[in-house]
């Protein structure tokens, strides 16, 4: 692994995310002038690590969200974000903010593996929910997050929130038009040489898929439709790793994935996701000009310019004008960190997403059923499905 510029790239990326925090936090969150000014849903936001520093400069600016509590398990890493971001609480563990500054949202940015039983407390408590991914460690306890939140009623959305992009907005309008005639294969990839900051990425309930393959996953089941049967091959190819929390580590979890999906009526899919590729650009998702996903059929092709999490446009060629032309190059305000806002949004203002936390299960069930695949060499049936098309 090249630590040296993984290194680099991520103090970049946490540089300028954090530098962009305070300034934003500096001129608050409020009102365009002559408007009245929105409801503003009160947040707490738990895990104050790196994608913190994604999130908070967009919740801090949301004129939909308020701040008003931050909680991590490392005190230090609460109090210095709540300075940055100017948030008048910080808490070192769930139950302290929960019994303290009264908030609606819980935003749940902690280690992978602590998604779920955070959820069900927070949802316990009467808490609408923001997790990052996954929503739970499994599919079946993650449906059972679901069923306690509609009994509660309170809103559950996991990450990602690649189905919000214009450009998948474009891909998925392209398919229900038939531009691409009958739709064959899609291809998407997503991979990077693996975060150095904490350990959790690779022990029990991390790995590449859950962590990276989850973004084609969603935004490929989002303009495909649910996958009906996974086959996959996953495999370890770094078994010992050095990170910042832990030291040396022995990596326990794929770290390197190859999935099929079939989504049935004869289109097929293929993910793959590690945390041993070669990327020249780390986290900064606007530097990635490769086609990182591909649909094809009897018409047409489309390919995604960049990351699905951070695209640039859509290339697309048909038979009608078969030379690629470029669409969709406006992000229209979409940003990756978005999701807590734009659940804060939709709070407020009733403002439905895209994201459902039914597409999110699906994804996870989809990782599970991989892993079994590549266990037993078979392929394996999914279940689970969502509201599809997913298009506004
Ligand atoms: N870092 C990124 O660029 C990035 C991007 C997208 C999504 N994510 C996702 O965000 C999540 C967090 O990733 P990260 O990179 O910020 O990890 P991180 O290790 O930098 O931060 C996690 C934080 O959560 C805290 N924490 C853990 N258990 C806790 C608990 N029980 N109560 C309170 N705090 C607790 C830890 O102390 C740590 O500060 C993961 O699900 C990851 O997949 C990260």
């Amino acid at each position: 692994m090249n630590s040296a510029s993984s290194k680099l790239n991520r103090r970049d990326f946490a540089k300028a995310t954090c530098l962009a925090g305070a300034a934003l936090a500096a001129s608050a969150a409020g009102s365009t002038p002559g408007q009245p000014a929105a409801r503003q849903v009160r947040v707490g936001v738990i895990g104050c690590g790196s994608v913190s520093n994604a999130y908070l400069p967009d919740l801090v600016k949301s004129p939909f969200a308020r701040v008003v509590s931050l909680c991590d398990i490392r005190p230090e890493r609460a109090r210095r974000q709540a300075e940055r971001f100017g948030v008048e609480r910080h808490y070192p563990d769930l139950a302290a903010m929960l019994g303290g500054e009264p908030f609606e949202l819980l935003v749940n940015l902690t280690d992978m593996q602590r998604h779920e039983e955070i959820n069900r407390r927070a949802i316990e408590a009467g808490k609408h929910v923001w997790s990052e991914k996954p929503i739970a460690n499994s599919p079946s306890a993650g449906r059972e997050l679901l069923r306690m939140a509609n009994r509660r009623g309170v809103r559950l959305w996991g990450a990602p929130i690649t189905v919000q992009s214009p450009q998948f907005a474009f891909m998925a309008g392209a398919l229900a038009a038939g531009r691409l005639g009958r739709i064959a294969a899609a291809h998407a990839e997503y991979g990077h040489e693996g975060p150095d900051w904490s350990a959790f990425f690779y022990e029990e309930g991390g790995g590449s898929m859950p962590d990276l393959g989850v973004y084609n996953l969603t935004s490929l089941t989002g303009l495909l439709g649910p996958a009906k049967h996974v086959a996959a091959l996953v495999n370890i190819v770094t078994p010992e790793r050095v990170v910042g929390d832990k030291g040396r580590i022995t990596v326990t979890e794929e770290d390197n994935a190859m999935l099929l999906l079939d989504h049935g009526d004869g289109v097929l899919s293929h993910v793959q996701s590690g945390f041993n590729y070669f990327n020249p650009h780390g986290h900064d998702g606007n530097r990635e000009t490769r086609h990182t996903l591909t649909v094809v059929g009897s018409h047409g092709f489309m390919g995604l310019v960049g990351y699905d999490w951070g695209p640039l446009g859509v290339d697309l060629a048909t038979k009608d004008s078969p030379k690629l032309e470029r669409h969709a190059t406006d992000a229209q305000g979409y940003r990756w960190e978005q999701g807590a806002s734009l659940a804060a949004e939709c709070l407020a203002t009733g403002k439905e997403l895209l994201v459902t936390p039914e597409h999110a299960l699906h994804v996870l069930e989809i990782i599970v059923a991989a892993r079994e695949s590549s266990a037993t060499g078979r392929r394996v049936a999914v279940d689970s499905g969502f509201k599809w098309p997913v298009i506004a």
